[in-house]
């Protein structure tokens, strides 16, 4: 498995997305991933499935500093002292003193950002949280959020082969952050993608697996695919035993086209072609 590491933190490339799991599926599919190799498991106070995330944890023997455990706060829960009534909350259900990364799930322009970070920092004074970060920010609450001068590491944005971050990694990476691409595989476009069946027919690997790979090869860019299959939650961890050609690289970054699945309405940054 690949790791990113930043400030002493190690982050396996490749996580578990838990979007849409819920109950005894979320149980499963995590219990499941962690059975399979996965050490980096995404939730979301949103999801409503952090209790299940928790025990599948707990129960799967796996040593809890062995798990990079994310989870994000939403964002009618950001001022102060309800943004920590929520962090307490998230990790009752989960089951621990801790999550490696504690994320603001989506901006909220009525709360100052100051202070939500300013809170989120305290927390992680006190240990609640390995690291901080935020999600679906644009460069410029990037650099609003740079102003507080609290030390953020993550964004976690929508990022597969159809839609370019390129500006937002440039800028991530100036900063030594990294980038978690949700929606890795374009909910169901990356599988059955021509030009990625015809560059994994080379290594054995399906469309998919070329995705994934062509995300967690770039620098400072993790991947977390949700997989409610087993079969798929394996497969998507098989991406270790092959590499890409800087000109397969290129050739899938040029099939960008600005699709956005999620919120496409927003003020997101958008890539010159
Ligand atoms: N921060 C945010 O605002 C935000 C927004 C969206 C998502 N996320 C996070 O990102 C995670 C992933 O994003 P996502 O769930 O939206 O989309 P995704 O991972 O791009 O796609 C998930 C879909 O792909 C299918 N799939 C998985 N592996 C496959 C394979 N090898 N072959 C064929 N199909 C496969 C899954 O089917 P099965 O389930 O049947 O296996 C599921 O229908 C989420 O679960 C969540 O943790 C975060």
């Amino acid at each position: 498995m690949k790791e990113i590491v930043i400030d002493g933190i190690r982050i396996p490339a490749l996580g578990y997305g838990t979007w849409e799991l819920r109950g005894e599926e979320c149980l499963r599919g995590v219990r499941s991933a962690l059975d399979i190799g996965y050490r980096h498991i995404d939730t979301a106070q949103a999801y409503g499935n952090e209790a299940e995330v928790g025990r599948a944890i707990a129960e799967s023997g796996v040593p809890r500093e062995d798990i990079f455990l994310t989870t994000k706060i939403w964002p009618d829960r950001l001022e102060p002292a309800e943004l920590r009534r929520a962090a307490e909350e998230s990790l009752r259900r989960l089951r621990t003193d801790y999550v490696d990364l504690l994320l603001i799930h989506w901006p909220n322009p009525d709360v100052p950002l100051a202070a939500t970070l300013g809170e989120m920092d305290r927390l992680r004074g006190e240990g609640h949280a390995l690291s901080l970060g935020v999600s679906n920010f644009t460069i410029a609450l990037l650099d609003e959020a740079a102003e507080t001068g609290v030390r953020i590491v993550n964004n976690q944005v929508e990022y597969h082969p159809f839609l370019s971050q390129r500006r937002l990694l440039d800028r991530l990476r100036r900063e030594d952050m990294f980038l978690t691409a949700y929606a890795p595989l374009a909910r169901g476009e990356v599988p059955r993608n021509a030009v990625l069946a015809r560059i994994g027919e080379r290594y054995g690997k399906s469309a998919s697996q070329v995705g994934l790979r062509w995300l967690v090869q770039q620098d400072r860019v993790a991947a977390i695919p949700k997989a409610g299959n087993e079969k798929h939650a394996r497969a998507n961890f098989e991406i270790f035993d092959f590499e890409l050609t800087p000109e397969e690289m290129a050739e899938i970054h040029a099939l960008r086209s600005n699709m956005r699945l999620v919120s496409p309405d927003r003020d997101w940054d958008i890539d010159e072609a």
